[in-house]
């Protein structure tokens, strides 16, 4: 289709249209797609596994096309102007067991599938470790592409591979844990080959034991609320959806694609400066290393304590709370037109209706100049600007 509004393909309910759209429901079809738009013969084999066409070695050529925009549910995207090129939207679906051991089930899921589906199919079977992942919008696909987290919980912890069209060297190729070399909000689909691959199918390990995962923020204290006295994966994905809908917007009624940002990680030393000026400033462990290295002993007696010298952050740095500083600049609230960021989440940025992604953008922007002024810290975009703006 030619020239087709994008409006309902993304969760920000920005209206671009695409210059030729089109989505896909099997290998088969993606390849017919990719065939006619390169003029090319484009062959992709049939899965699992890429039936022995999958190659040992990783591609090592950096590589992007930009004229093509694989779409999953447009729930990480800020799209700031008509897109001249292919949009396909990825519809490939199944769930399938693929084989289990004592303690572990290796589950393959189509990339197009919905992931809080995913996550229900493994609620209903006592399929352990994507609960606190409950709610997230989007589709299987793209979760590792930022390797997608929430309330303690990383989809690397229950990632096996994945399968993923290279657009470059022409065929499929498997992907292990290593290989996607996760980081916080990170993948190699992000950064290192972006716009190169289309990822097919993605096999998670889950456990048939469940490992309870109540320890970040709210979890248990809504559990109470809840009364619940036997924890179950099905009541901390409950708890999880509770806490959800309490704070962050409803795509279906204000647009809008989760946090806007990523909350920044700071050195130990950089944290206890920022302390002494802002002395309610909230910091949390982080397994991120940050660049300005800082040394320190590490405090045994009180590990991920936040107050003090030394205070147990010595190696990787101190996680900040990037909606307390956007709060603290007073953006929380905020409205331009029908640009803004959320009343109850600083976050995550809004469009209350007709916002253009620019103007969403600039707002992005303002606030992230306002936070490097007070705080000296630079916030990143956790969103996908679509094509990218800035230097
Ligand atoms: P899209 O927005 O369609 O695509 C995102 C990027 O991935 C684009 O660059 C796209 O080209 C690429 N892509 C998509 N599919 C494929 C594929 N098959 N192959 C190759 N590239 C692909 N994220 C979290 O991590 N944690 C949260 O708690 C969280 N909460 C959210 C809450 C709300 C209300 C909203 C709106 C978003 C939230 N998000 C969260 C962000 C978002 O839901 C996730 O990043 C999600 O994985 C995006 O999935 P999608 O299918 O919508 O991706
Ligand atoms: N805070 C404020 N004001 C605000 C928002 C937050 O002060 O307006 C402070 C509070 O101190 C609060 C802390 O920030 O305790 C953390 O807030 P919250 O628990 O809401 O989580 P978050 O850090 O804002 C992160 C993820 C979310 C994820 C939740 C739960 C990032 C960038 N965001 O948000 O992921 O759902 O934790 O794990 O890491 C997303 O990636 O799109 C997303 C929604």
């Amino acid at each position: 289709m030619e020239n087709t509004s994008l409006k309902a393909y993304n969760t920000f309910g920005i209206n671009v249209a695409a210059r030729w759209f089109s989505s896909f429901e099997t290998r088969e079809e993606l390849e017919e797609l990719l065939s006619s738009y390169s003029g090319g013969t484009i062959k992709i084999p049939s899965g699992p596994a890429g039936s022995g066409q999958k190659s040992e070695t990783r591609p090592t050529k950096p590589g992007a096309n930009p004229s093509l925009l694989i779409l999953g549910g447009g729930s990480n995207l800020l799209l700031t102007k008509n897109f001249d090129g292919l949009v396909l939207k990825n519809g490939i679906k199944g769930i399938e067991l693929i084989r289990e051991d004592e303690k572990y089930v290796y589950v393959r899921a189509g990339a197009g599938e919905s992931w809080h589906g995913f996550v229900q199919y493994c609620l209903q079977r006592n399929w352990a470790g994507v609960e606190n992942l409950s709610l997230i919008p989007g589709s299987v696909g793209a979760a590792p592409m930022q390797n997608i987290g929430a309330y303690g919980v990383e989809i690397k912890e229950v990632f096996y591979e994945l399968e993923a069209w290279d657009l470059q060297e022409g065929k499929v190729f498997a992907f292990s844990l290593n290989d996607c070399e996760f980081g916080y909000r990170e993948s190699v689909f992000k950064k290192k080959y972006k716009d190169r691959f289309i990822i097919l199918d993605v096999t998670f390990r889950l456990n048939k034991i469940p490992k309870f995962r109540t320890g970040y923020g709210a979890i248990r204290q809504e559990l109470d609320k809840m009364g619940v006295h036997e924890l179950s994966i099905q009541a901390i994905s409950q708890a999880v959806i509770h806490i959800r809908s309490s704070k962050l917007p409803d795509p279906r009624q204000i647009g809008n694609a989760g946090s806007f940002f990523k909350n920044p990680t700071v050195a130990a030393d950089r944290f206890e400066a920022l302390k002494a000026l802002f002395p309610d400033i909230p910091g949390y462990p982080s397994a991120d290393i940050v660049p300005e290295y800082s040394s320190g002993a590490k405090n045994e007696e009180h590990p991920g304590t936040t107050t003090g010298k030394n205070s147990g952050f010595p190696m990787a740095g101190v996680k900040l709370a990037a909606g307390w500083l956007i709060e603290q600049c007073g953006w929380k609230g905020y409205r331009r037109g029908d640009a803004g960021c959320h009343a109850l989440q600083a976050l995550v940025l809004v469009n209350y209706g007709q916002a253009s992604g620019k103007e969403i953008y600039d707002l992005s922007e303002e606030i992230l100049q306002s936070v490097q002024a007070k705080f000296g810290v630079t916030l990143e975009r956790e969103v996908n600007i679509v094509p990218p703006l800035g230097g």
